[in-house]
């Protein structure tokens, strides 16, 4: 029976369209009368304030039943390790879910790309939940590797958009993505609105599982609802960044530098360069430049570095100072200017939030760079050569 009551049980009474049988649909956040926006893409960064509201709004006043829900699923106490796959920018956001899970949950979380996965004999103990993050809901890779662990008796959630998607319908449970239809082909809004869906995961999961108390747990949610005036205020930022792509369309390769939770984001902001400017582009943890890509460095290199006061403490600094000293053209971005200004080139100030919440601050900026650099160069940002919206066939 929790199989046909499922999707109801996740989705709120009278909001539409959230039943099973509308596979495909959207819910679409926007006024209707279209926007004065010139690329989709463009559209749907500026939509994320909104994106974001609408997926918290699902849940963040009633985590309880979304812990019941995840009960149906045969997870809730008995839970003692998480699985997450996804591929693209789905998987950055399963890197983030990481960090978020175990922070709050204090419990193991492994991921993988889904491609990969499937290649793998996935060791899936009892006690594990696999989390299948996928916008459409039917990429390939996701699927096969949802089917693989249901096959094992693994329960699945699907972090999803599409509602009646193939991975929301085989899951156990969804927890749906409401970001509204994205039609740019590489993932902006719906990457900000898959890590809110595991903020609110990780937060009720922590607080049933009495790892968070009551106080953290009000902090956390009032942290979450200044969500989309926060990310209003990043988007304050996009003309100061547009003169920054300026700086960037010629060049050959730009590393992207974070740590902790700031790592994947990095991987995500290369991606994106890479997807829609074609500059070939690196995500490098910090502490991990020296085994390796630093190099690459030389006299004019850039380098994006996501310096977070919370992580000051960390390698961050150390590693653009190195860079720095390489010659490479360092753009930070920071709440903590005044640590920056004399290492770096350019600083972008962002404002403070929650160490947690930090993805929502920094990915936004990365985006919205990656998008004035491929706009200056020419390019189709919302069809982006070689590459589609949905990889459904291998
Ligand atoms: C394609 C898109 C990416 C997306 C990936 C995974 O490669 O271009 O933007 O991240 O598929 O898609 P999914 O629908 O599973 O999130």
């Amino acid at each position: 029976m929790l199989k046909d009551n499922r999707i109801c049980r996740f989705d709120r009474e009278g909001a539409e369209p959230h039943s099973a049988g509308q596979a495909g649909e959207y819910w679409n956040p926007m006024p209707p009368g279209g926007a004065p926006y010139p690329h989709r893409m463009r559209q749907e960064i500026y939509e994320q304030p909104d994106t974001i509201l609408q997926t918290l709004g699902e849940w963040i006043d009633d985590l309880d039943s979304l812990i019941g829900a995840i009960g149906d699923a045969g997870t809730g106490t008995r839970l003692r390790r998480i699985h997450i796959v996804g591929c693209g920018t789905s998987y950055h956001a399963g890197l983030i879910g990481r960090y978020i899970i175990e922070k709050f949950v204090h419990i193991p979380v492994s991921v993988d790309m889904a491609s990969e996965f499937r290649q793998m004999e996935p060791v899936l103990t009892r006690g594990t939940l696999l989390i299948a993050i996928s916008q459409s809901g039917e990429t390939v890779d996701t699927l096969t590797a949802q089917r693989q662990a249901k096959a094992q008796g693994t329960p699945v959630v699907a972090i999803c958009n599409a509602v009646g998607s193939s991975s929301s319908r085989e899951a156990d449970a969804v927890l749906y993505t409401r970001a509204g239809e994205e039609l740019g082909v590489t993932s902006t809004k719906t990457f900000t609105a898959q890590i809110a869906a595991i903020c609110l995961l990780g937060i009720a999961l922590g607080a049933h599982r009495r790892k968070i108390c009551d106080v953290e747990l009000e902090t956390l949610k009032s942290f979450l609802a200044g969500l989309p005036s926060l990310t209003r205020r990043v988007l304050g930022k996009d003309h100061e960044i547009g003169e920054i792509a300026q700086t960037l369309t010629g060049a050959h390769g730009i590393l992207y530098l974070g740590e902790g939770i700031s790592y994947p984001v990095a991987l995500e902001g290369a991606l994106k360069m890479k997807e829609i400017a074609y500059i070939h582009a690196v995500g490098c943890p910090a502490g991990e430049i020296k085994y390796g890509p630093l190099a690459l460095v030389e006299p004019g290199s850039p380098v994006v570095a996501l310096a977070p006061i919370s992580s000051m403490s960390g390698k961050i600094l150390s590693t653009v100072a190195d860079v720095k000293a390489r010659g490479a053209h360092v753009i930070a971005l920071t709440d903590a200017p005044a640590a920056l200004r004399d290492i770096a080139d350019v600083v972008v100030t962002l404002p403070p939030t929650h160490p947690a919440f930090l993805p929502f601050v920094s990915a936004i900026p990365l985006q919205l760079l990656a998008y004035h650099v491929a706009v200056l160069k020419g390019h189709n940002v919302d069809r982006p050569r070689n590459l589609i919206k949905s990889i459904t066939g291998e």
